[in-house]
């Protein structure tokens, strides 16, 4: 192998050699990881039994789909699309592609994103890749309930990142028990070696369990080891459940949150090792306060300055009787009763009517406004629900719905091994299983969401209320640069006997009568597909899938299909089937197909989808890897703490790892 080598791999090359032990990796890189060992060295473990029902991620329960709705909507509707944004009231605020991001609890980093900067998931780093090179940028914040107590220190015992200790013993109703933790700024360097990898920026939290005391190191340490990769620092992670979380006096309301936060506002402001003092995350209510009564304290008058992004935090249901069952949370839900609350349109319009106005306030303040914390159910999610291909097309529909309502963004969350909504899973051991990871259904959702918003930042949203507003089948228009791009359209019915299927006929221009037909002679259509709502593992993104449970290693496997639809440019119609269930992805682009090349033109992602089919990192995170070029990339590894330091040592074994994967590309 080596002697195959070029001669700018050659370090490489025999670097991983170096790391063989646990440079777990398919050799033949398009292939789909079988879950068996198939890498140099590797070290796959078999797939126990007992992990499936321990934990929650990787739960065997499968639900009944619902039955066809009663009336049956209209299976065949017409939907009629001026082509200039000019003509289509009710579009968004421009939106990006990394509408959609994750939010990763703070006490899983090790798990998920890795032990230190040497040693990154690279599943992680492929699953952020394939998000990234449709949107440009992935956004990830690291935090929830355990920023609040998380405490930055020099060193811990054995090199450790982390250090967990256990919860103190509160009431049995505390739902926001997650450990306690000590991190060294290690953490910070491995989120700085991810986003030298692959464009990801991050937010973290400034702890708030003691404003007597703050603890506001996280801040200075992320300014000078992050940068610009940072994007801001939550102040406060539901601070209205502070007091039913037994974490402030049961009294503790939205003035004393407002005091609070004012105490935060002004040491930022005095600490001189805090560059950017107006990055700041909030009030990421979760629904106990509204946001207008926390802005009747005069929140925004007096801190918008220091804002960055107006944050909410929301799931539209809760599981806490499952997991905390000497709790008061009542009965146990039973998912087979909650699963049709999520196969219906209005479900994302419900969580987001209470955020309009604040939606819109935002807009006025010239600030972001973001769902920071969100996914089918608190504690833990439903088994069977969310983590079925039912909760995938609610999640396209959902940050469909975001966008048209003007939040600028929203995160997926990922809790530990214990949930079952995470939109990905490392394997339950912490040895390196590179090709075990359970990619969840609703990942599949940010990369439709990637694509149905694309890379301009010009791309705005319109829910069209389509099939007389029929809950089962919401569609949606994007519109960029000012013209019709993309239509999304969504089915949630369930076939049976081969009912259920809806065929949409589209009519672009025409209306108003001042614009021309406009319908192109063909389409291309993207679908998201799985045999039925209650579906696990055989999901599908234009024929590709990360396969089931245990089966990934972050890459997308198969041959990517578009279907290609001739439309009937005389009648002005094209006729686009959708699935039942299954949801759509129509790119419209009259110029991609005059000019002939629709893989660069009418959806720019597919080029590098295409070029990264057999590799996921090298080439996305070589070509954007923060300005390392080719031969600067393999040696800027450093000593600890600081960049360009004189130790080239501490090269980053992803770094070994991702562009192992380079080289397996060159070499083959
Ligand atoms: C990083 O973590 C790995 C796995 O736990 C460990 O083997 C390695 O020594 C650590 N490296 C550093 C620099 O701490
Ligand atoms: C806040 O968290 C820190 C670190 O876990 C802890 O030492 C401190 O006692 C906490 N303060 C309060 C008031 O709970
Ligand atoms: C919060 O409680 C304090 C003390 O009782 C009271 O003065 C204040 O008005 C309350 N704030 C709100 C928003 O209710
Ligand atoms: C996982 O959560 C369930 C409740 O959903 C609980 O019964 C079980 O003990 C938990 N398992 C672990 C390993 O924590
Ligand atoms: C979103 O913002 C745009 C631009 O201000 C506005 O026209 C539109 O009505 C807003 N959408 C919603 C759902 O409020
Ligand atoms: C894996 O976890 C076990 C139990 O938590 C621990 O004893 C062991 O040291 C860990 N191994 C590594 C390689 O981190
Ligand atoms: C889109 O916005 C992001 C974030 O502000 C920025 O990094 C990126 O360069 C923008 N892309 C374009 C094409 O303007
Ligand atoms: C879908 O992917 C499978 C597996 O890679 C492949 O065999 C099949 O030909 C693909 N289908 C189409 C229509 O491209
Ligand atoms: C959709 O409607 C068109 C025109 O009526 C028809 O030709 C086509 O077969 C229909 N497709 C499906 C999947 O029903």
């Amino acid at each position: 192998m080596l002697s195959r080598c070029l001669a700018y791999w050659l370090w490489v090359c025999s670097l991983s050699y170096a790391f063989a032990a646990i440079t777990v990796y398919g050799p033949t890189g398009a292939e789909r990881p079988t879950g068996t060992s198939s890498g140099v060295g590797s070290t796959a473990i078999p797939i126990q039994e007992s992990w499936l029902n321990a934990y929650n991620a990787y739960n065997n329960v499968l639900l009944q789909p619902p039955p066809l709705p009663n009336p049956l909507p209209a299976t065949e509707f017409a939907i009629t699309l001026p082509s200039q944004a000019l003509n289509m009231p009710g579009l968004s605020i421009p939106q990006r592609g990394d509408f959609w991001g994750f939010s990763i609890e703070m006490s899983v980093v090790e798990q998920v994103i890795g032990k230190n900067a040497s040693f990154i998931q690279v599943p992680f780093l492929n699953l952020l890749a394939t998000v990234a090179e449709r949107a440009g940028t992935v956004r990830i914040r690291v935090g929830g309930n355990t920023q609040e107590t998380a405490t930055l220190v020099d060193s811990l015992l054995d090199n450790a990142m982390i250090q967990k200790n256990s919860p103190p013993q509160t009431a049995a109703t505390n739902t926001g028990q997650t450990p306690t933790l000590l991190y060294t700024p290690e953490l910070l360097h491995l989120l700085s070696e991810v986003s030298s990898l692959v464009n990801a920026k991050w937010y973290l939290g400034i702890p708030m369990n003691d404003t007597s005391h703050l603890r506001l190191q996280i801040a200075e340490a992320a300014d000078a080891i992050l940068g610009d990769n940072v994007l801001g620092y939550q102040v406060g992670n539901e601070p209205d459940l502070y007091a039913s979380h037994g974490h402030r006096p049961p009294t503790y309301n939205e003035t004393d949150y407002f005091n609070e936060f004012g105490v935060v506002v002004k040491a930022v402001q005095q600490d001189q090792k805090i560059n950017n003092k107006y990055k700041l995350v909030a009030p990421s209510l979760q629904g106990q306060w509204t946001p207008e009564d926390l802005f009747a304290t005069g929140f925004l008058d007096s801190y918008a300055s220091s804002l960055n992004v107006i944050a909410m935090e929301h799931y539209p249901d809760q599981n806490c009787a499952a997991e905390f069952p000497d709790g008061d949370f009542g009965p146990i839900k039973d998912p087979q009763t909650v699963f049709s609350e999520y196969l219906t349109h209005t479900s994302g319009q419900k969580i987001v009517s209470p955020y309009l106005n604040t939606a819109g306030i935002a807009q006025q303040l010239g600030k972001e406004f973001m769902m920071f914390e969100t996914n089918t159910a608190s504690c833990g999610g439903f088994r069977g629900v969310s983590d079925s291909f039912g909760a995938a097309l609610w999640a396209v529909d959902y940050g469909l719905q975001m966008a048209y309502s003007n939040f600028t963004g929203a995160l997926l969350h990922v809790g530990g091994q214990n949930v079952s909504y995470n939109p990905f899973t490392p394997p339950p051991t912490n040895l390196s299983l590179f090709n075990q990871w359970t990619v969840g259904p609703i990942f599949y959702s940010t990369l439709f969401m990637s694509e149905a918003l694309g890379t301009t930042n010009t791309s705005r949203v319109v829910d069209l209320a389509a099939n007389g507003a029929n809950e089962f089948t919401p569609a949606y228009a994007v519109y960029e640069d000012n013209a019709l791009a993309r239509i999304a359209l969504i089915n949630y019915m369930n076939a049976q006997n081969g009912v259920g299927t809806i065929n949409v006929t589209i009519s672009i221009g025409g209306v108003p009568v001042n614009e021309p037909k406009d319908t192109p002679a063909e389409v291309q259509v993207k679908y998201l597909l799985a045999p039925s709502v209650s579906e696990k593992e055989q999901i599908t993104w234009a024929n590709q899938t990360f396969g089931g449970r245990f089966q990934s290693d972050g890459r997308l496997s198969g041959t990517e299909f578009v279907q290609k639809i001739t439309c009937n440019q005389g009648a002005n119609t094209c006729q686009i089937p959708v699935p039942a269930p299954g949801a759509a992805l129509v790119f419209v682009s009259r110029d991609a197909q005059s000019s002939g090349d629709p893989t660069t033109v009418t959806f720019s992602t597919t080029a590098v989808t295409k070029a990264i089919e057999t590799l996921r990192i090298a080439s996305s995170a070589l070509a954007t890897s923060n300005g390392h070029s080719g031969g600067d990339f393999p040696l800027s590894g450093t000593s600890k703490g600081s960049k360009g330091g004189a130790s080239a040592l501490r090269i980053p074994l992803t770094l070994v790892l991702a562009s192992f994967m380079g080289a397996l590309l060159l070499i083959q």
